[in-house]
């Protein structure tokens, strides 16, 4: 028989070769290229024909049904665009330890009158007991199995009499025996999860596949997985923080950028519905470089607490560190600030830190990033119980930005006297003044405004 050619396929994009290559030529990442058998199809190995049927148990073995059809998890809910669609295959990613299991976990617990598998690739049938023990969740009736035989997987899901939620935990850890590769590579995790959507689609049940995000190319990412699935959620958050953001890049059911926040406490994960609250409860008014944003995420507004630090550099090339936003859209607006506004920053380090962990990505944060920077420049604080919202362009104007109406209302509510915000779009003006409510609203309409109320001697230039 003529031996079968290898392929080599990059961990990173799933772009193929036929020989090896230090650098993949289609993603550009380095080391990412992984010998694997090219793909075999023995006879009968489709769906779950001839697989063995695994032994699924309950957490504790009762059954106790609560009339009640929801994940009880609203954030999870809201996600998902309002629920679990029967059918559906939902991609939930996130780095190791963040917490998805756990999250699933809950959430099939909390699914009352459904019935539902846990299938765990990665502890084993004890661990997760133990977890249901320890966040009270042992009576739920999940059936659970630690399986890792994709064939076995799609064989007894098929032949459960009902069910409506199936978990895989993980993608990485199953194993299709008609592929050659090792678990957790590209095409392992391809054909797995195109056989378990298959089943999921053809029985009608909700899909959740968990994937880790690597940053390094030996385990398959999440993200080949993206375009086969019907939504994809992220679960991010910083290990240092307990604050964890569900996001959904990706839905076919509902809106995308929608968040859920959760804190991550000894019980669990613990719902969080308002979370600007949270964001701002260890926020300490009047300090310099400090500034309130007030930001969308999803169709939630949510204000976020944005610093900055400014120190005169001890070298030649100036630190510039940030967290949770982007450092383009940082070098972007110094760079306005510096050739618009003659704000001297170039001899500086420059420090930015969205506080509580968040990753903000709307442009319509530049304005408060820019009165953070100006306030920690000067010296002088941005009033305490003022928030601030806008999207800076190249030459210093200041530009609207969407749902002013709901970023102001959330303000009021929180408590907030005073908004610094973009002029109206033209379109807009009638209908959004109400919304203002008690906020006195001063309009920006060039950065320069925002440098002359932190009396920096600014020399503006082709303004
Ligand atoms: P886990 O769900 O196992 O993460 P993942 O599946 O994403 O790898 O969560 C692991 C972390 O969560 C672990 O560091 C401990 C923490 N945790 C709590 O703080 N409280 C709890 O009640 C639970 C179950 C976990
Ligand atoms: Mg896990």
């Amino acid at each position: 028989m003529a031996k079968a050619k290898a392929v080599f396929v990059c961990q990173s994009c799933g772009a193929t070769t036929t020989r090896w290559q230090g650098k993949c030529d289609s993603c550009g990442e380095w080391n990412t290229i992984v010998e694997e058998a090219p793909r075999t199809l023995p006879k009968g190995a489709t769906g779950g024909k001839g697989g063995a049927k695994i032994n699924f148990v309950g957490l504790k073995g009762q059954m106790a049904a609560p009339p009640r059809r929801k994940t009880g998890i609203g954030e999870l809910d809201r996600v998902c665009g309002g629920g679990l669609v029967a059918g559906s295959a939902v991609l939930v990613g996130g780095d190791p330890g963040i917490g998805k299991s756990t999250l699933l976990l809950q959430a099939v617990a909390g699914l009352a009158n459904a019935a539902c598998a846990y299938i765990t690739g990665e502890e084993a049938v004890d661990q997760v007991r133990l977890r249901a023990a320890r966040l009270n969740l042992e009576n739920a009736p999940v059936h659970l199995a630690a399986a890792t035989n994709v064939r076995d997987i799609v064989a007894s899901l098929e032949n459960m009499p009902h069910l409506d939620v199936a978990v895989i935990d993980s993608i990485q850890t199953m194993y299709a025996d008609t592929v050659d590769s090792a678990p957790g590579t590209v095409t392992q995790v391809r054909t797995c999860a195109h056989e378990l959507i298959q089943v999921a689609k053809k029985r009608g049940f909700a899909l959740f596949l968990v994937g880790h995000v690597t940053k390094e190319g030996t385990l398959a990412g999440p993200r080949v997985l993206e375009h086969m699935v019907d939504t994809v959620l992220y679960f991010e958050g910083d290990r240092g923080h307990h604050f964890r953001i569900l996001r959904a890049v990706k839905n076919r059911f509902g809106p995308t950028d929608e968040i859920g926040v959760f804190e991550m406490t000894d019980m669990g994960l613990r719902e969080v519905p308002n979370p600007s609250a949270l964001f701002l409860a260890e926020r300490r008014g009047n300090v310099s470089g400090s500034c309130v944003f007030a930001g969308i995420e999803g169709t939630r507004p949510v204000l976020i607490e944005i610093q900055a630090l400014v120190a005169p550099s001890s070298f030649g090339q100036p630190r510039r560190a940030v967290v949770g936003w982007d450092m383009a859209r940082l070098n972007m607006i110094t760079a306005v600030l510096e050739a618009r506004c003659g704000v001297a920053l170039s001899g500086s380090d420059i420090y930015l830190n969205v506080a509580g962990g968040l990753r903000i990505q709307e442009p319509a944060a530049d304005l408060a990033v820019a009165a953070s920077l100006l306030s920690a420049l000067s010296g002088d604080p941005v009033p305490a119980e003022a928030v601030v919202f806008g999207e800076i362009g190249l030459s210093g104007e200041v530009r609207a930005v969407a749902q002013r109406d709901l970023r102001l209302k959330e303000a009021g509510k929180l408590g907030f006297k005073k908004a610094w915000a973009p002029k109206q779009s033209a379109g807009n003006e009638k209908r959004a003044k109400p919304a203002a409510g008690d906020l006195s609203v001063k309009e920006i309409g060039h950065v320069q405004d925002i440098v002359a109320m932190f009396g920096i001697d600014g020399v503006q230039r082709g303004h």
